[in-house]
């Protein structure tokens, strides 16, 4: 080796692009770094997903950046020493450098204060969460249809304070790793069953006083039959949603009352074992029947929160049923048109492998059904019936998301009883305590049935409700 060859580690640096690119790739993370970390920390309740840009990307580009440094200096050197390259002085070295470090610098703080602070930005919107995200299009699009459309995901899905940051990052880093990778169950599991569910005190209960009295407010239910007619009628209850002290509300979240269930399953639809203090020294427990005690010992336990009857407050996904009942209802399909109803469900009810697939014949099947059996309304009403066939589509991707594997019934909601187990997961009359007494199953312990599947049901007359009907 001659006295050449030692050239200063400097001017070896600044005479290769690689080097310098690492230089470049080196200094641009650190910016960003300094840039987003400050406003990550500043916020309690944030994005999860920023956690992985932090902790992921911005160090994969350092480190990528502080590899090719020596990468650059070995070329370099070689070059030099088989004679390639003239060895550059010192000084035009230094200066080289030191023009590209100013520049680099000027170049990131632009980067820094304006795209990563736009990034960072978007990252926290729930455009983000639900849409750059593509595994979460199925809650987002539920979410938009539903009474919390204006709550951020990030209200019910993250604890507030410092535990809860730290978790979130964690699991957002690990889920967005599972999503590069295309190793994310389809479908997502719902949070009963991943048990990655925040505590209702630190979610729920900061908007919704447990305190607070509900009463029994009136809820009618309008359906559609099978028939040509499309015959629609009423259902009216009144909910005995209650407070504290009384009713639904009362009986489970009422002050000193626990409730604990084991479960059998990860999604919590078989409950055989449920347990009751009520504060006031009563401990009594419910079994199914049939249950034995070593399996049962061997099941997770859980304390009743409000999600366990609300597991779905701000992305319910309709049943088929229901889906086709609510656009009849609200005239989005024309429930003139003879067995709409019925159409509506079969086709809606059948499998498409994609979404272009559905696209395409779900709109077709509509038409055909028409043409086949009512061929003279094709002529007078087909804007209708296209217009029919389109609705159509957009139930089904309400609801139905093919690549995802969510489809009709995917995640069920345990708030009532017809569609799932939901209340009849305890309330079966078939959970007994050793006094033999059940988990009630009757009727008006939870609503009072005014009509049943009525054509206009006096009570609506009588409490002045009149309904459109368009
Ligand atoms: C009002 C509270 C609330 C809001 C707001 C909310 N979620 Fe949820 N989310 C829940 C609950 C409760 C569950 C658990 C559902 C279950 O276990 O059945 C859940 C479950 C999920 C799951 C697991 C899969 C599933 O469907 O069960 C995903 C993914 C999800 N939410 C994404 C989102 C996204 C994205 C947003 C915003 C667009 C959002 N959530 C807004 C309460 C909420
Ligand atoms: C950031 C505040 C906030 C949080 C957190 C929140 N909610 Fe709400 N919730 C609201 C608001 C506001 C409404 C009223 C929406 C409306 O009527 O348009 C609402 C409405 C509701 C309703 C009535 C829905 C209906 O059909 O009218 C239920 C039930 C409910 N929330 C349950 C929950 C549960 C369960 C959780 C926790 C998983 C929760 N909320 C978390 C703000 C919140
Ligand atoms: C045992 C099941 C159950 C539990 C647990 C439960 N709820 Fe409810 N809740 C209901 C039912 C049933 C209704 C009535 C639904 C309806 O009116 O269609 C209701 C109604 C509501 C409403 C709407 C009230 C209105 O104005 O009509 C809110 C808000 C609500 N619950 C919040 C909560 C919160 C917060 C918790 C936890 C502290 C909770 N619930 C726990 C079953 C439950
Ligand atoms: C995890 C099991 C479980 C689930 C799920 C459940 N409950 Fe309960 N419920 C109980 C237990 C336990 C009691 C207390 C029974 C007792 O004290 O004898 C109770 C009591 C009640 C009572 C008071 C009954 C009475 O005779 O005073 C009502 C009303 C009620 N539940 C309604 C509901 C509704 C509505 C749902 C669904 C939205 C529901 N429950 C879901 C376990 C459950
Ligand atoms: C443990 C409480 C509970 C018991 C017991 C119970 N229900 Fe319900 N029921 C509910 C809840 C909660 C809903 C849903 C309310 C809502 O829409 O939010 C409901 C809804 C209904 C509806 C409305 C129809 C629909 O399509 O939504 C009918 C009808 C009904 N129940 C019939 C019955 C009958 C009949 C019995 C007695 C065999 C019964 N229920 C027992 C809690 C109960």
């Amino acid at each position: 080796m001659t006295p050449e060859d030692k050239r200063p580690f400097i001017t070896l640096l600044a005479s290769h692009w690689v080097s310098m690119l690492g230089v470049a790739l080196a200094t641009t993370a650190g910016f960003s770094w300094l840039f987003v970390l400050p406003q990550h920390l500043r916020g309690n309740v944030d994005n999860p997903y920023i956690g992985i840009v932090i902790f992921l990307i911005i160090p994969a580009i350092l480190f990528l950046g502080l590899a090719l440094i020596p990468v650059g200096i070995f070329l370099a050197r070689r070059r030099v020493v088989s004679g390639l390259t003239a060895v550059a002085d010192r000084r035009s070295a230094w200066r080289r450098l030191g023009v590209f470090i100013g520049l680099m610098t000027f170049v990131n703080l632009v980067i820094g204060s304006q795209a990563t602070y736009r990034a960072v930005a978007h990252m926290e919107t729930d455009q983000f969460c639900g849409q750059s995200c593509h595994v979460m299009k199925p809650e987002f699009t539920a979410w938009k249809h539903a009474p919390h459309s204006h709550v951020e995901c990030v209200e019910c899905h993250i604890a507030p304070g410092a535990s809860g940051w730290f978790a979130s990052k964690m699991s957002g880093t690990r889920q967005l790793l599972a999503v590069i990778l295309n190793s994310h169950p389809r479908p997502i599991e719902s949070a009963m069953e991943s048990n990655r569910l925040v505590d209702s005190a630190d979610t729920c209960e900061r908007c919704h006083a447990r305190s607070r009295e509900v009463g029994s407010p009136v809820r009618i239910v309008t359906a559609f039959k099978d028939d040509e007619q499309n015959t629609r009628s009423e259902t009216v209850l009144s909910i005995r949603t209650g407070g504290p002290g009384d009713g639904i509300h009362g009986a489970h979240m009422g002050p000193g009352i626990r409730i604990r269930y084991a479960a059998a399953d990860a999604k919590r639809q078989t409950l055989p074992w449920v347990e009751i203090r009520d504060g006031k020294g009563r401990v009594q427990e419910f079994t199914a029947a049939g249950v034995k005690p070593e399996s049962l010992a061997a099941m997770p336990k859980y304390e009743m929160q409000c999600v366990d009857c609300h597991n779905r407050p701000a992305h319910s996904f309709q049943t088929t049923d229901r889906a086709v009942d609510a656009a009849l209802k609200a005239g989005e399909l024309p429930a003139t048109l003879p067995f709409l109803k019925k159409t509506a469900f079969e086709v809606l009810s059948a499998k498409y492998a994609n979404d272009d697939t559905a696209a395409r014949e779900i709109p077709a099947k509509v038409t055909q059904f028409y043409q086949k059996n009512y061929a003279a309304l094709c002529t007078t009403r087909g804007a209708e019936i296209t217009a029919a066939g389109q609705t159509l589509l957009s139930l089904y991707r309400r609801n139905v998301f093919p690549d995802l594997k969510v489809t009709w019934g995917t995640y069920p909601n345990n708030l009532g009883h017809n569609d799932s187990p939901g209340c009849f997961r305890c309330h079966d009359d078939g959970h007994a305590a050793a006094d033999k007494k059940t988990i009630t199953n009757d009727c008006s312990a939870c609503h009072q049935l005014v009509a049943v599947d009525e054509a206009s049901p006096e009570v609506l007359k009588t409490l002045g409700i009149t309904l459109q009907k368009p």
